[in-house]
């Protein structure tokens, strides 16, 4: 099985990326299954009940999710209905069991759950590791041939210490929620793991906000509002390879489309 995953979608630039390269990389790559992290696909933050249904009709298979889940009000009406979406487990605002979606696949049975990380994320309401146990005996009776991670959290270190604390039980642990992508994929003990996967978003910008603005706000103390870059978007994520008959992740490789 191949597994897709796509980094943090940042408003319109990153879904129209997505829009267009989605279908070929899909056949390039003979991917199975896309997931796609999509926290920031409504103008940069959150995501509406029709942006999720579009990526579905894109091709996107799961949505995972990160600190701002909640930013737009309206997903408490309708996240009843969104059946694919993922949302982290120690998210304070969490208030459904949304937090993992077991995956059967080519006779691979997998746990796709999102954590927080604990630096620099107020939303969090416990450390990743306190969540991850939480879930680890939450959905033990499902006995999953492993999890699928997607660790939105801001630190190098936070996502290292988790992957090795936790490499037994997730084989595959992948990094969201910086916007920038590293270069350490790697199969590590037997877990796909990378800091952070990137964004797929306006490749002219400060992680995905307007850079003129950026810089009234960041430097110039200017009080603005979060304005999302509108120019070309560049798309970065990774593919998984597993072993079906073994179910053992066998490869990690990195994807990033700049624009031309
Ligand atoms: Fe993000
Ligand atoms: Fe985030």
């Amino acid at each position: 099985m191949r597994i897709l995953f796509l980094g943090d979608i940042v408003g319109k630039s990153g879904r129209d990326v997505v829009s267009s390269l989605l279908y070929v990389l899909k056949q390039d790559y003979q991917a199975d299954l896309v997931i796609a992290n999509a926290e920031n696909a409504a103008h940069g933050k959150g995501i509406t009940y029709k942006i999720y249904k579009q990526l579905m009709n894109e091709g996107i298979d799961y949505i995972t999710m990160g600190n701002h889940t909640f930013s737009k009000a309206e997903i408490y009406e309708h996240i009843e209905d969104m059946d694919r979406l993922v949302i982290p487990y120690n998210h304070s605002k969490r208030t459904t069991d949304n937090y993992y979606k077991l995956i059967t696949y080519k006779g691979i049975r997998f746990c796709l759950t999102n954590i927080l990380g604990s630096v620099l994320m107020p939303e969090a309401d416990s450390d990743p590791y306190t969540a991850f146990k939480a879930v680890l005996e939450r959905t033990e009776q499902l006995r999953p041939d492993f999890y699928f991670v997607d660790l939105h959290a801001e630190t190098t270190a936070e996502k290292r210490l988790f992957l090795e604390y936790f490499k037994e039980k997730a084989k595959v642990v992948v990094g969201t929620h910086t916007h920038v992508q590293t270069a350490d994929e790697a199969i590590i003990d037997g877990c796909a793991f990378i800091t952070d996967t990137g964004m797929c978003g306006a490749y002219e910008s400060i992680i995905g906000r307007e850079i003129e603005e950026s810089i009234r706000s960041g430097i110039k103390k200017e009080k603005t509002i979060y304005t999302i870059a509108s120019g070309e978007g560049m798309l970065c994520g990774v593919v998984i390879d597993i072993d079906d008959k073994e179910k053992a992740v066998t490869g990690i490789q990195r994807i990033q489309i700049r624009p031309e």
